[in-house]
């Protein structure tokens, strides 16, 4: 992931300051983790069938944008199996070869968490079709006309995937989850309810209006929330406080960038390269990125989910619009023609 993001404060990526305190602060069981209520309902009724029949888990992909809470679920789904997780990523597993012996010394029961699975290679990939299929793990031995296969049986395992990308995973990869979830923004309200268990949790008491200024603020994502939040209170330490009132949060998202929606200084600029340099589009995706300095990866993946949640921008087929709202956010004129161009947009022939 690129390293732009580990300065930027409302980021959704996780950074390094991140490590620690996301350890602390993550729900280990269901009735902790707040929100996502139709994905805990579902999967609460696959654990427990799965438990009265005495069986794993069936294999679980999770999918959304970074910091809603996919790895903390991963670990929550194994704890309420009561179940050891193992842990591991796309990137990490370069050989079919690794991951054979990763999987080969798995216990029954056991999960294993591969994050970014959309990074595995196809050599490695392969492994996993008939190993969660079928349980079992195809070895060639032998080289040349004498190399034959041996099918070698396999403990039981829960595979869990996560993955912001779920277009880019292969199909024969993501028919072999059983249960798929995708996580969903969170509300205000349950970003409040978010930031008041974490505050509680650094020992900090938080007023109601400074809790609903940073989660008001927090891009629907509960890693923001938090992190937000523990900026907060360095604040409160500074100025020698135990309580975050809203005239600290609010003091302290000023000084750092964050407005009234969560929006910083990236989002704002990316926002402004469209309408200054681009009359508001369409244009692609490519284009902003460079014009604005920015990866095209994680513009779309991390700047672009909430800012078309707001309204700010939307996709048509000839590339990105920026929309009236942005203009009004921005305290920008909105061009008189805007309404009927959109509408033009969206009907003409696909050209990108
Ligand atoms: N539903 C929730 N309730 C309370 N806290 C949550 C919830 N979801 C996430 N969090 C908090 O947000 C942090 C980030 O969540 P997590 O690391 O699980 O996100 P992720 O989806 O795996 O992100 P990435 O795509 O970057 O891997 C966690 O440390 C946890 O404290
Ligand atoms: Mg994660």
């Amino acid at each position: 992931m690129p390293d732009i993001n580990d300065e930027r404060i409302i980021s959704s990526m996780q950074n390094l300051a991140d490590g620690d305190a996301e350890n602390t602060l993550r729900p280990k069981y269901m009735r902790d983790y707040i929100g996502q209520e139709k994905v805990k309902k579902n999967l609460g009724v696959c654990i427990e069938a799965a438990k009265l029949r005495g069986e794993p888990l069936d294999h679980v992909l999770l999918y959304g944008p970074p910091g809603l809470g996919k790895t903390t679920l991963s670990h929550i789904i194994a704890n309420e199996m009561g179940a050891h997780i193992w842990i591991t990523s796309g990137p990490a597993i370069e050989k079919a070869g690794d991951l054979a012996s990763i999987i080969s010394n798995l216990n029954e029961n056991d999960v294993l968490f591969i994050d970014e699975i959309h990074r595995l290679n196809r050599s490695v990939e392969e492994i996993l079709y008939p190993a969660m299929e079928e349980y079992v793990l195809d070895i060639i031995v032998g080289k040349g006309p004498g190399a034959r296969s041996i099918r070698v049986p396999l403990p039981r395992f829960t595979l869990i995937g996560a993955t912001t990308r779920a277009g880019m995973l292969t199909s024969p990869l993501r028919d072999r989850f059983g249960i798929i979830f995708r996580l969903e923004m969170y509300t205000p309200e349950e970003l409040k309810r978010i930031t008041k268990r974490s505050a509680a949790l650094l020992n900090i008491s938080i007023d109601e209006s400074a809790a609903d200024e940073i989660s008001g603020r927090s891009r629907g994502t509960p890693r923001i929330a938090n992190r937000l939040l523990k900026r907060v209170r360095d604040f409160a330490d500074v100025e020698g406080t135990k309580v975050i009132s809203e005239r600290l949060a609010s003091k302290a998202l000023y000084a750092m960038g964050v407005d009234a929606l969560g929006l910083d200084a990236t989002d704002r600029n990316i926002l402004e390269t469209m309408i200054e340099k681009f009359n508001g589009g369409p244009v692609g995706l490519e284009t902003i990125a460079a014009a604005s300095g920015e990866e095209s990866n994680t513009v779309e993946d991390v700047y672009e989910p909430y800012l078309m949640q707001l309204g700010f921008i939307t996709r048509t087929p000839r590339g990105r619009v920026c929309l009236k709202t942005a203009y009004k956010h921005l305290g920008k004129p909105v061009p008189q023609d805007k309404d009927e161009r959109q509408f033009d947009f969206f009907n003409e022939p696909n050209k990108e």
